[in-house]
């Protein structure tokens, strides 16, 4: 493979593979990007969804209470691209990292559930799961509603048809939109598991939406080295240790293969 035989990353992977190796405790951090070889569309970028859809209008509380119907089938048509997707080989790198690697902790922004059917044990979903609701009034969550029935429920009329659990109140999208905060419980294990890093993957994300965009600064605060995987330059960059440029589903399985 071009980064084991001498490509432009080869000495940088191994570097990071010898870290990795002697590392207590590794952190890594995802985004959009990694599912990017999935097929599902990452938010900015020249494709990104924030390109054609405004935030303000579909991921808000203000948005839901305007317009729930809207809401739904927005998140239901990226459901539907969701549902057609498989882990790539960069999610499946990260499953087979949780068994190499000691004390692997995986945090995630991405709503997707891919690390998950990739075989990652217990990512942690700190912007929530697209394939669950959560109930409006009791906040109770429901894991996977049937998605045809939501589908038909959304877009079939008067607004007393959207998703409702089973109190009758009706469900939104167990995520977390602009302006919400996120769960603490999911925060504070997250930022426990950060401070202990000595190894940070920060991988496929534009590192902007806080608190998340935080946690590289504070693994680096802790003494962890960082390294960024990215096809392109970010704004942590120029603060990361060692920077891996090119696709997660390449580099991972290629720095997996070093270990
Ligand atoms: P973004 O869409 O902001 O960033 C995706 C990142 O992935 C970019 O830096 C790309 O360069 C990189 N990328 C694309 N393809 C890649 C590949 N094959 N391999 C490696 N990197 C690749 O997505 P996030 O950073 O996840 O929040 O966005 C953070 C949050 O903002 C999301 O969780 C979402 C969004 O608005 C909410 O909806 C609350």
């Amino acid at each position: 493979m071009m980064e084991e035989s001498g490509g432009p990353n080869a000495g940088d992977l191994a570097r990071v593979a010898d870290v990795l190796r002697g590392a207590h405790a590794v952190v890594a951090l995802t985004g959009a990007g990694i599912s990017a070889e999935s097929g599902v569309p990452t938010f900015r970028g020249a494709e990104g969804l924030w390109r054609t859809y405004r935030a303000e209008d579909l991921a808000t509380p203000d948005a839901f209470r305007r317009d729930p119907r809207l809401v739904w089938e927005w998140y239901l048509w990226r459901r539907s691209r969701i549902a057609a997707a498989r882990p790539n080989p960069g999610h499946l790198a990260l499953a087979r990292f949780e068994t190499r690697l000691r004390q692997f902790t995986l945090l995630t922004q991405n709503v997707d559930g891919l690390h998950r059917q990739a075989g990652s044990r217990d990512p942690i979903e700190l912007h929530g799961n697209i394939w669950r609701g959560r109930c409006t009034a009791s906040g109770c969550v429901i894991s996977r509603p049937p998605v045809a029935d939501e589908l038909m429920a959304a877009t079939s009329g008067a607004p007393s048809d959207l998703p409702r659990c089973a109190c009758g109140a009706v469900l939104r999208p167990d995520v977390v939109w602009f302006g919400e905060g996120l769960d603490p419980e999911k925060v504070d294990r997250a930022v426990a598991a950060v401070r202990r890093s000595k190894v940070m993957l920060v991988i496929g994300t534009s590192a902007i939406v806080y608190p998340v965009a935080a946690f590289p600064a504070l693994a680096r605060h802790g003494g962890a080295t960082i390294v960024e995987i990215n096809v392109a330059d970010t704004p942590l960059t120029g603060d990361a240790d060692v920077v891996l440029r090119g696709a997660s589903g390449e580099l991972l399985p290629a720095l997996e293969r070093l270990l």
